[in-house]
């Protein structure tokens, strides 16, 4: 057994993994070699994984030449499947990825990848594509470019709205890092213009459907609305910091948390990911795993409601998950309940006759990861009935209540923590079991043999392997103030807030040095609660139209926010609440206090011919400015005439 775990061969770890599964007869010696498997597999892998990571990104890497300066592309494989693209999502992820490891191991090489990266998205921002153009912001919601920052012009399910607040929360963390280190100039001068273009398209579209994750179910994806939620309160966050605002993040993210609740399935214990068109499958999906550890945030504790990963919400969901791979993978015969098994990203899958993805292993092991360094942190374990399957897995006689760490009599703290550990590293030992000696990781490995599948090398696989592998070393991403975060609204609402968009021109011009000072940035501004800027008043324009299918209606006037009687920049609004009975559409745009507004509404026809409505023209006063830094708002109820 000695001899075996101190070879350096990766498939050594699949007969430490038959070792690691004797059933219920679990005892110390069997965790602890199974451990050691699991540490040398990471050992061996990290640094093919940052290497093979990093050959993805041009225009130097060693995988990716022709992808332009700061391009991640998904993959190097260009037929069977062609992946030689660059998805906002994954490059995003990747991005986050890199970002974060930079925070904590300051590296000059890293850090001109992420400047490349930077100015590879400013640009990308204001390519017109067939989700639409920069102008209204629709075009931020194409899913993948061509790797020399083109659009791409073939059938794709789009738009995917996962993307810009994505690309937000990826450049957030740097420019937290550059504001930490004493650069806000350049975070704000920068950085800021870039993410401050997703931010007003997370507002602005976040309540309208569109691709999930996987490009397959239009709809309402969690992934999506989860991804929203952080953008958009980090977003705010750190528009404090820099001294300015994101008010349209404050107003619009406690709806989106809001929406968020509505994927559970409490009668299941677990979430439906895909929602408002995708009810078709169960629902169960590694699209809420990746949800929940990439809105991680240690300070949260356990919280529910934003599905941190150690709520007993998030728990029962990653039994629901997994159990539902029990049965359909052929590799997974005869491993029993309570034992790591190969995962997928939904069981119903058939891309590629449908297999386990290295990806989903890793989700699932970080998620377990990330919820052990909070208990740890806390001192304490909490089990609840909705959690309590979860953990009888592990723990067959364990009863619900709280363990806690500095009750002597009772060792149940720690032998639930050690149990969820050896449950954890199970998922890795499954990937490292299929990953070849070369420790490449493709998508997928097959349903019955075990084999690498699909597109080679995936940029993504190698980042959720570090990723999970830093969590179960006990190092986690800063969090992005979930505790100012988590409040719900008394009612959901579809708010939706009308963005201005402007490219970012200067993000070729990062200044030489930017080395770490870390303390420099001083105290932290507290997040926000009320306006900068009180004369900005939040005017909500609820009109009843109703339309055929394909028009859509826009709202146009005599001040610029509502396009200068400029048909071409009418300020779209949004069907969201159209029904047959309502035929409701709404759309909030930030207006100047106290102005006198004249305006109408028109209807775009889909071949881009324009119907008015009736004279006479419609006129609105705008409300006076708010005092003592309160936030101003108004309403107006209009019907076609
Ligand atoms: C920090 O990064 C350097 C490379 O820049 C690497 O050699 C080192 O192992 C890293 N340290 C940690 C703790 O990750
Ligand atoms: C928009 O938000 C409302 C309120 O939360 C929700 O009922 C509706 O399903 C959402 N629709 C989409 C497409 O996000
Ligand atoms: C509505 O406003 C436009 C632009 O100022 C003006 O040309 C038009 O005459 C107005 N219509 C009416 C009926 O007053
Ligand atoms: C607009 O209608 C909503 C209900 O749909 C109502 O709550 C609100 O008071 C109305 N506002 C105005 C200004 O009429």
């Amino acid at each position: 057994m000695h001899a075996l775990s101190s070879l350096f061969v990766l498939g050594s770890c699949a007969v430490q993994a038959a070792l690691c599964h004797p059933g219920a007869a679990r005892d110390k010696r069997d965790t602890a070699i199974c451990k050691r498997s699991v540490d040398s597999f990471i050992e061996k892998e990290t640094p093919i994984a940052w290497a093979r990571l990093l050959c993805n990104i041009g225009p130097n890497g060693c995988a990716a030449s022709g992808a332009a300066s700061g391009v991640v592309v998904a993959s190097p494989s260009k037929a069977n499947p062609d992946y030689w693209y660059t998805w906002t999502r994954d490059a995003s992820l990747v991005l986050t990825g890199i970002a974060d490891a930079f925070a904590h191991n300051y590296s000059s090489s890293l850090q001109g990848t992420i400047h490349n990266f930077v100015a590879s998205q400013a640009k990308l921002q204001g390519v017109s594509n067939p989700s639409g153009s920069f102008s209204n912001g629709a075009g931020l919601g194409e899913p993948k470019f061509m790797v020399d920052l083109t659009q791409f012009t073939g059938e794709w399910g789009r738009p995917q709205r996962d993307g810009p607040p994505l690309r937000a929360i990826a450049l957030i963390q740097y420019a937290k890092w550059l504001v930490n280190n004493g650069y806000k100039a350049t975070a704000k001068d920068i950085v800021w213009p870039v993410i401050k273009n997703d931010l007003a398209y997370t507002a602005q579209y976040w309540n309208e459907t569109g691709f999930d994750l996987w490009e397959e179910v239009p709809g309402s994806s969690f992934f999506t609305i989860a991804s929203s939620h952080r953008a958009l309160v980090e977003g705010a966050d750190l528009a404090a910091q820099l001294g300015t605002e994101c008010r349209a993040c404050i107003t619009v993210a406690p709806h989106v948390l809001c929406f968020q609740q509505s994927f559970w399935k409490a009668s299941g214990g677990y979430v439906v990911s895909n929602i408002n068109g995708g009810e078709y499958r169960s629902g169960k999906d590694a699209n809420s795993l990746l949800a929940s550890i990439h809105t991680f945030d240690p300070a949260v504790g356990c919280d529910a409601i934003t599905f941190q990963p150690c709520s007993d919400r998030a728990l029962s969901n990653h039994k629901a998950y997994v159990d539902s791979f029990r049965s359909v993978y052929a590799i997974n015969s005869g491993i029993p309940q309570g034992k790591a098994v190969a995962v997928g990203r939904y069981s119903e899958d058939v891309y590629y006759n449908g297999n386990p993805w290295y990806l989903a292993n890793f989700a699932a092991a970080e998620q377990l990861y990330d919820a052990i360094y909070v208990w740890k942190k806390q001192g304490s374990v909490t089990i609840t009935q909705l959690s309590l399957p979860f953990f009888k897995d592990l723990l067959p006689s364990i009863t619900p209540g709280t363990y806690s760490s500095s009750s002597p009599s009772s060792p149940t703290f720690q032998t639930i923590l050690d149990a969820v550990l050896a449950y954890a590293d199970g998922f890795i030992d499954i990937a490292a079991k299929y990953t070849p000696q070369d420790g490449y990781l493709a998508e997928q490995y097959d349903r019955s043999t075990g084999a690498p599948l699909s597109a080679a090398h995936l940029t993504w696989s190698y980042s959720a392997f570090l990723t999970a592998a830093e969590r179960r070393a006990g190092i986690v991403p800063s969090g992005w103030s979930a505790t100012n975060g988590r409040t719900l609204p008394s009612t959901c609402s579809r708010v939706q807030v009308a963005g201005t968009y402007a490219l970012a021109t200067a993000t070729t011009s990062f200044p030489a040095n930017l080395t770490p000072n870390p303390g420099a940035g001083g105290a932290p501004a507290p997040f926000p609660t009320g306006c900068i800027d009180a004369g900005e008043v939040y005017v909500t324009f609820n009109a009843r139209v109703a339309t055929q299918w394909g028009q859509t209606v826009k709202v146009v006037g005599s001040s610029a926010e509502v396009g200068g009687w400029n048909v071409g920049k009418a300020v779209s609004l949004s069907a969201s609440g159209y029904t047959a009975g309502n035929p409701l559409w709404s759309i909030t745009v930030p207006m100047r206090a106290g102005a006198a507004v004249q305006y109408k509404y028109v209807k775009v026809n889909s071949d881009g011919s324009v119907q008015w409505e009736s004279d006479p023209n419609r006129s609105l006063t705008v409300a006076a400015a708010a005092t003592g830094g309160a936030c101003a708002a108004q309403t107006v109820n209009d019907t076609w005439r």
